[in-house]
């Protein structure tokens, strides 16, 4: 039986993993340092899986990790264009330094297979929609920068010391658990949350900007199957993990409107620096290389993601309730 470390367990995409796998019975070790991660999200897991408060910027706290696993699946990442541009020196530590520091730990334990958030923040704002793989990467932001960084350190600890490293550029996931409330949050739960507590949401820019929005299930389904794969398919290699179709924020805004029962336009304010104008994924290599196939597409996703949202939103009220009396 194969043993597992989730960087990043108690994140949006590492804790949808660590649920998954524990929930199948799997071994799961977790670590997060809680810079990001949010602890309610181990909720239920804490006792069915080996959780250790951790920091990937800490060599020693980083081999310990590493200690005795098979498959790493490496969501940590302190994340965020808009935060990457502000401060880009905390983000690289944590997405440079720590992604270094897990191949460098990676490499001492005898892991076998890493299994990397690459984002698709690499490929910038070169012409050419959809993105394919073979595109030149022309990365904008430091955020940017930084996780293509990962992804050549990645494809080097391949090519150099045989550890099976697969990167999957992700496209923008949304789902329940993603947080809402910090200016850097993604901007599905950040709009969901504002319109069902009554905020007016702000759209950077005039609304044409579109994305790939991918739904959680998926990425949680991309990183099991690139996980089992064989390794002459996939390992060195890059993924786009996506749906294969585009949305602006308009009409993302419009949906929610929907969903939330939100009335009323959005407010507008100045592009935020850094930003993408156009994302598309080409997701032909996923399918070919490991049978990867969007289960969850993006109307579905936006229902369920409200409906948790909404569930999340009645909690917090009748606690406050309950504290009043
Ligand atoms: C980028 C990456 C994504 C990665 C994420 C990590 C691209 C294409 N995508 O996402 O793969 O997972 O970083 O942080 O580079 N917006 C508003 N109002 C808000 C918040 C955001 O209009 O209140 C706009 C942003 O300006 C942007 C879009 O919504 O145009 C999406 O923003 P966000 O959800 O933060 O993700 P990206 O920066 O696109």
């Amino acid at each position: 039986m194969s043993t597992y470390l989730i960087t990043g367990a108690a994140g949006f995409v590492g804790s949808a993993l660590a649920r998954t796998l524990v929930e199948s019975g799997e071994r799961v070790r977790g670590i997060d340092n809680f810079v990001t991660g949010n602890r309610e999200n181990l909720d239920g897991l804490l006792g069915r899986m080996d959780f250790r408060q951790a920091d990937l910027r800490d060599p020693d706290a980083t081999a310990l990790a590493c200690e005795g696993i098979d498959c790493i699946f490496h969501q940590a990442a302190l994340p965020s264009v808009p935060r990457s541009v502000l401060a880009p020196e905390p983000s690289h530590r944590s997405n440079v330094d720590g992604t270094f520091n897990l191949l460098e730990a990676a490499r001492a334990a005898g892991v076998q297979r890493i299994i990397y958030a690459a984002s698709s923040s690499a490929y910038g704002n070169q012409p050419g929609l959809p993105r394919t793989e073979s595109m030149r990467p022309q990365p904008v932001s430091p955020y940017a920068v930084q996780k293509l960084t990962g992804e050549y350190y990645m494809s080097s600890y391949w090519q150099i010391y045989g550890l099976e490293t697969i990167s999957l550029r992700y496209f923008n996931i949304f789902g329940p658990h993603q947080a809402p409330n910090s200016p850097y949050s993604g901007v599905v739960a950040k709009f969901i949350r504002q319109m069902l507590t009554g905020v007016r949401p702000t759209i950077f820019g005039d609304g044409r900007q579109a994305r790939d929005f991918t739904y959680i299930d998926n990425a949680v389904s991309a990183n099991l199957l690139a996980c089992h794969a064989p390794a002459e398919q996939v390992a060195g290699r890059v993924f786009n993990i996506a749906c294969g179709a585009a949305h602006n924020l308009e009409d993302v805004y419009r949906a929610l409107a929907h969903l939330t029962g939100f009335e009323g336009p959005p407010l507008y304010g100045p592009p935020r620096n850094g930003d993408v104008v156009n994302s598309l994924a080409d997701i032909t290599a996923a399918k070919a290389a490991f049978g990867y196939q969007p289960t969850v597409g993006f109307e579905d996703g936006l229902k369920r993601t409200v409906q948790w949202h909404r569930e999340e939103v009645a909690l917090a009220a009748a606690g406050d309730t309950a504290s009043r009396r």
